[in-house]
Formats: structure tokens, C-alpha cells, sequence
């Protein structure tokens, strides 16, 4: 039985092709207003920008500004239909290297799990509002469903690797069991707390 880190990733040797989201979240742009009713962030963008329009791009410092390490790249790149001043995301992610991962995993779910503090700052900088709802249609190991249970969206999620889809399901129960802890006010609090925390404001001292 191959382990993660050998098992070949559905549609990895292919070229990637995001036409059809752009055209789908483009659809719903053009009764959203300016700046799009769906925006869009798509990691590894890089890999296919020659099929991208115009938009922006956010960097992930991998290697906190250390540089590369052995074969790890030291940067990832996404593409975003946001407008945002917010471009550089610092968090040490190389092999061994691992800055926290904040659901506690103790080894890598998935060969190209993406930590959730990345994610969470995804939400932030796309500006997705409270109880809107976020869809991963490459799901892998649920970095970003953690994310959005988190910080009180909603979430939709495909995968088509049955492993992987048992793996983010998991993660992404354990992390609203998390919230079942709290009580109804307490947890108000805790999501209130993750978004001034996200939108790096200082914290109040209870609930406006
Ligand atoms: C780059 S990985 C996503 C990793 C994820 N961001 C994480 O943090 O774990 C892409 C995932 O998309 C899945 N995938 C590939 N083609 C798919 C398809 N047509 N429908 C649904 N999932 C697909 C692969 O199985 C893989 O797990």
C-alpha cells in the first residue's frame, strides 16, 4: 500500500485548465458588481498562468525568508480576482520544516496539504464574510473547510480521492467539535475573536 507521500495525486500529470471556473464565478460577476460576487484564489496558478486573465497575485514565503531548502521551493503562488493591498503570506513550510499547522496533525495528511493558517488568511484577504460560503473543488486533505468551520462559513468541498475525502471529512468534524466545547456565547466570542485577529486589528476586551 503506497503511503501519501508516494501515492500519484489525481490530475497531477495533467495540464491544469481553469477555464470553466473563471467563466463560472465571471457569470455571477456580471450581476455582482464590480470586484465579482465569487472571487476567486487558485494556488499554483503559476503553473497555467499563460490561460489566466488579468487579475492579482499573493505569494506564500515558505521559508520565512531563508531561502530554498534542499529541493523545497521557498515560494507558492496564487491568483486572485481580489483587489487587495495584502500580497505576502510568511509561514515556514519546507519538508520537516513546519511552522504550526494549527488542527495538531502530526505528519502530512496530503503531499500537498496546505497549512490552514494560509487558508484562513486566504478568507481574510479575499474578503469573505461571515457566514458566506467557501467551495474547494480540489479538496485534498480539507485545509481550507477547517478554515472556513473556523471562522463561521460555510463550506462546500470536492474530492475525488475517497482517502483524501475521508481525511478532510475528519478534520473538519474534529475542528467543530472543537467549537461544541464553548457554549452558544462563548463561541461568539471565539469567532469574533478569530476575525479581529485575521483582520489584525487589537482585540476588544468582550463582544461590541
Ligand atoms: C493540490 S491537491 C489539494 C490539497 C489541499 N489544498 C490540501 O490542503 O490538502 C488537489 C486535490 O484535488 C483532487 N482532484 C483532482 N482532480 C479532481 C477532480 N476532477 N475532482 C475532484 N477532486 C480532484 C486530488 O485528488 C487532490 O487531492
Amino acid at each position: 500500500m503506497p503511503t501519501h507521500e508516494q501515492k500519484p495525486i489525481h490530475g497531477d500529470d495533467e495540464q491544469f485548465d481553469p477555464t470553466h471556473m473563471i467563466e463560472m464565478c465571471a457569470a455571477q460577476n456580471s450581476t455582482g458588481g464590480a470586484g465579482g460576487k465569487f472571487p476567486i484564489v487558485l494556488w499554483g496558478a503559476n503553473n497555467f498562468s499563460h490561460l489566466l486573465p488579468p487579475g492579482q497575485w499573493l505569494v506564500w514565503d515558505k521559508a520565512c525568508g531563508a531561502g530554498p531548502h534542499s529541493s523545497f521551493a521557498d515560494t507558492e503562488f496564487a491568483w486572485t480576482t481580489r483587489k487587495t493591498p495584502r500580497s505576502i503570506f510568511h509561514h515556514m513550510w519546507m519538508g520537516l520544516l513546519r511552522g504550526e499547522d494549527s488542527t495538531n496533525t502530526s505528519k502530512r495528511a496530503h503531499p500537498s496539504q496546505k497549512p490552514v493558517e494560509l487558508m484562513l488568511w486566504c478568507i481574510e484577504t479575499a474578503r469573505i464574510g461571515l457566514g458566506k460560503t467557501i467551495l474547494d473543488p480540489y479538496m485534498g486533505s480539507g485545509s481550507t473547510g477547517v478554515a472556513a468551520v473556523r471562522t463561521g462559513r460555510k463550506f462546500i468541498g470536492v474530492e475525488i480521492d475517497r482517502e483524501y475525502f475521508d481525511i478532510a471529512c475528519k478534520r473538519m468534524s474534529d475542528e467543530q467539535a472543537q467549537f461544541k466545547m464553548f457554549s452558544e456565547e462563548e463561541l461568539g466570542d471565539q469567532l469574533m475573536i478569530a476575525n479581529a485577529e485575521l483582520r489584525g486589528r487589537p482585540l476588544a476586551d468582550g463582544p461590541a
